[in-house]
């Protein structure tokens, strides 16, 4: 057994060295150009790079863990432990159309932030993006100790061989609900829950997912905009609103030389096949292959343009983590059925698998 998987693996490693070999010599024989041409794109990669434009390549040394040594993941997102027989959607590399991303190295994280805090904020989504952070670091120091703290607002994780802490603070809207005597109040213009986030080194939000969520599972009875209480309001007005609040806060508390902020953008879910062109496909039970090339078919979710207009007006330096395109195109990427609810999902993200991804586009921007 233990032979043949390291004849496996040696295999492999020669094909990806006569890969790299072959693709070299195809740049240094493209004419006289080739070489000036490399400069030029070095150059530009370190002015100017989007690392969130590119396509997804197969790479068979991904995943960055095997997510069943990692004992952090909920039931929700651990597919291959609630039976996902497919492998290749973990095999997926992010490739920047003019640079590289560096490897996520974990024990250069933990160094470079020995003593900090590092927190999620915001819904479900933050808590498939903070589990995933944890199995990455879990898994370049399994030994190292770590203390769990929990209580009703947030959870903490500490890796006490380093004083790095990763926390999750769950708020559906950023936002506020506020219990009244007529009910559940949606405060649009109300956010009380910053003191803990403002003493953090690095703050992560998010919100998007519970602003369309209606009915039983509506966690708000009444909504707060300014001086009036409605029964509802247009929901895309709403999510601006409540994204304008969190960005006065921003400006109004943050000390950017201590904290730096990012914002992760809106993530995609997959139940409508006519937005990458396979009309009747109503979710994503039998997707196993990323979309190739770098554009999605139905464009950005229309959240995403409110999420940039809101953040261009703000004084304070707000880095967007611009997963929302790169996302989309992994439409194989979520549990569907293999979780540990059996339902459907096609809304969070596989651990290991794409927010891995997201955490490495994150750790290349905290270095930066
Ligand atoms: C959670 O812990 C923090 C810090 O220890 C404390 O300020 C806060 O009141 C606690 N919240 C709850 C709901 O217990
Ligand atoms: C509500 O606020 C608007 C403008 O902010 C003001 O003109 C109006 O008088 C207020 N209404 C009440 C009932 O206070
Ligand atoms: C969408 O799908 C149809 C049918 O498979 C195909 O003919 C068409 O080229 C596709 N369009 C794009 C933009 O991929």
């Amino acid at each position: 057994m233990k032979t043949g998987f390291t004849f496996g693996r040696s295999i492999c490693s020669f094909l990806v060295s006569t890969i790299v070999v072959f693709s070299y010599l195809v740049l240094a024989n493209s004419g006289h150009l080739g070489k000036d041409t490399i400069r030029v794109r070095d150059r530009k990669q370190k002015v100017n790079c989007n690392m969130y434009q590119g396509s997804w390549i197969f790479d068979n040394s991904y995943p960055l863990y095997d997510s069943s040594s990692c004992p952090f993941i909920r039931k929700e997102f651990n597919c291959l432990k609630y039976g996902r027989p497919d492998k290749s959607y973990l095999k997926y590399r992010w490739q920047p159309m003019n640079c590289n991303l560096p490897r996520f190295d974990a024990k250069d994280f933990l160094r470079r932030y020995k003593g900090k805090k590092i927190m999620f904020i915001g819904d479900s989504v933050s808590l498939n993006q903070y589990e995933s952070f944890i199995c990455l670091l879990h898994a370049a120091v399994p030994h190292s100790t770590i203390t769990v703290q929990l209580n009703d607002s947030y959870s903490s994780m500490i890796f006490n061989d380093y004083g790095v802490s990763l926390m999750l603070f769950s708020s559906h809207y950023l936002v506020d609900i506020k219990n009244e005597k007529i009910g559940r109040v949606l405060k649009l213009d109300s956010l009380k829950n910053g003191d803990l986030w403002k003493e953090m080194d690095v703050l992560v939000f998010n919100t998007w997912l519970w602003w369309y969520r209606r009915g039983p599972k509506q966690p708000w009875d009444y909504v707060q905009d300014g001086n009036q209480t409605l029964k509802d309001i247009d929901r895309m007005v709403a999510f601006r609103k409540g994204l304008t609040t969190w960005a006065k806060w921003v400006d109004a508390t943050v000390n950017p030389s201590k904290t730096k902020v990012i914002f992760q953008g809106i993530s995609p879910s997959h139940y409508n096949g006519m937005e990458w062109n396979e009309t009747g496909v109503t979710n994503c039970g039998k997707e196993t292959k990323p979309l190739s090339g770098s554009l999605y078919y139905a464009g950005l979710p229309k959240a995403s343009y409110v999420l940039k207009d809101v953040l261009s007006g703000m004084r304070k330096p707000v880095h967007l983590l611009d997963i929302t395109t790169l996302s989309q195109l992994r439409k194989d990427a979520h549990p569907s059925s293999f979780n540990g609810f059996k339902g459907m999902d096609c809304t969070h993200w596989c651990v290991a698998g794409l927010p891995d991804i997201w955490n490495q586009l994150l750790y290349a921007f905290l270095i930066s």
